[in-house]
């Protein structure tokens, strides 16, 4: 019986630790990765963690005829966890067919190879931002999907339709959406972690260069929220601990335990942290003051966002594990050890 994985976008930040707790768990893995947000020295550091170098192909998704080449080449693949997708918030509003072509196009040639196949179980890299704004919190998997606030966003909100929508006429394909909060930190060994290609986008990234001195200074993008301290709340769920997650939706779907061949989860820790409170664990962590200012608000950002997970908890029997300090230390070995 195979047990080989596909990972589109393995050599990304979330992929390429996924890949490393799925051959943890005795997984053969081929990746597909177009190098466009990533680098081929990834595959080194996944090796050198693992011991095994995963399969990888140099593919653009957007190639359909590459994708059926690949498919019809590699017939025993028994699941895909599909990763690769653009995904800066901000560009995608400048650059909209970019993102629904990449995001898009890419998810609806993986599922067509995958429709015509006996048996195939998918996992979809989903996002919180479904969300928008949540009327209550923490957030459950029934809470309502707002408007998009961005072409990302809305990516994901038709990804997991055409996913949805796709599962009800073909018993064959079994998927998982994980709706993700806010991935930080990095493996232990800091031989892989979060490479930011040209100016971090994200808290964390733009904290651990302003400590390095690679950045002058962080500005909080607002303090005038109605939160403890007036900066926005997130669920910073160490990017380890989210792996391990993709782990256990596989295991569910190959041991055909889904109740249903379409099932949303959310991946966080359930706890929210506020931006000044991250912060603050970060100067203890890296024991130096960070160097920041308040400026104005960041449009499209919503004031508070954590997950209700009792759903993983329950029927994935996934939990977090690690803390903010876990992944906030993680972190900062890995900035410091990339410079
Ligand atoms: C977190 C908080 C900012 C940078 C986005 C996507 C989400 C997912 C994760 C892909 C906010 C504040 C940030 C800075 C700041 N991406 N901040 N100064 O926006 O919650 O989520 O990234 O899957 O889909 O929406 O994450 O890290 O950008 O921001 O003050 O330089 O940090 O205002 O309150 P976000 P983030």
């Amino acid at each position: 019986m195979s047990n080989k994985i596909l990972v589109t976008g393995g050599l990304g930040f979330i992929g390429s630790h996924v890949v490393v707790e799925l051959q943890n768990e005795g997984f053969e893995v081929v990746i597909i990765d177009n190098l466009s947000n990533s680098s081929i020295d990834v595959l080194k550091g996944i090796t050198a963690i693992t011991k095994k170098q995963p399969i990888f192909e140099k593919l653009d998704l957007r190639d359909k005829t590459a994708v059926i080449d690949f498919f019809k080449k590699d017939q025993d693949i028994i699941g895909v966890i599909h990763f690769a997708a653009s995904k800066a918030v901000g560009e995608s509003v400048n650059l909209p067919l970019l993102y629904y072509e990449n995001n898009l196009n890419t998810l609806i040639y993986i599922l067509q190879e995958l429709q015509n196949k006996e048996t195939s179980n998918f996992i979809f890299s989903s996002s919180c931002t479904v969300y928008g704004q949540a009327d209550s919190l923490p957030i459950t998997e029934s809470a309502p999907i707002k408007a998009a606030e961005s072409p990302y966003g809305n990516t994901k909100q038709i990804g997991e339709e055409i996913i949805r929508d796709t599962c009800k006429v073909s018993e064959n394909l079994k998927a998982i959406a994980l709706r993700y909060f806010n991935p930080i930190g990095s493996h232990e060994s800091a031989k892989i972690g979060e490479l930011s290609i040209g100016t971090p986008q994200n808290l964390v990234p733009f904290i651990t260069q302003t400590g390095i001195g690679k950045r002058e200074q962080l500005s909080v993008f607002g303090d005038d929220y109605p939160t403890k301290d007036g900066t926005c709340i997130r669920d910073y769920i160490h990017v380890v601990d989210l792996a391990k997650a993709h782990v256990a939706a596989l295991k569910r779907l190959i041991d055909g335990d889904n109740t249903d061949n379409y099932e949303v989860f959310n991946i966080g820790t359930g706890k929210g942290s506020s931006v000044l409170e991250v912060i603050k664990t970060f100067e203890e962590v890296s024991n130096q003051k960070l160097n920041y200012k308040i400026v104005d608000r960041r449009a499209g950002d919503v004031i508070a966002a954590y997950a209700d997970t009792t759903k993983a908890n329950k029927v994935l029997g996934w939990k977090a594990k690690l803390s903010l300090k876990d992944a906030l230390i993680s972190a900062w070995k890995w900035e410091k050890g990339l410079n």
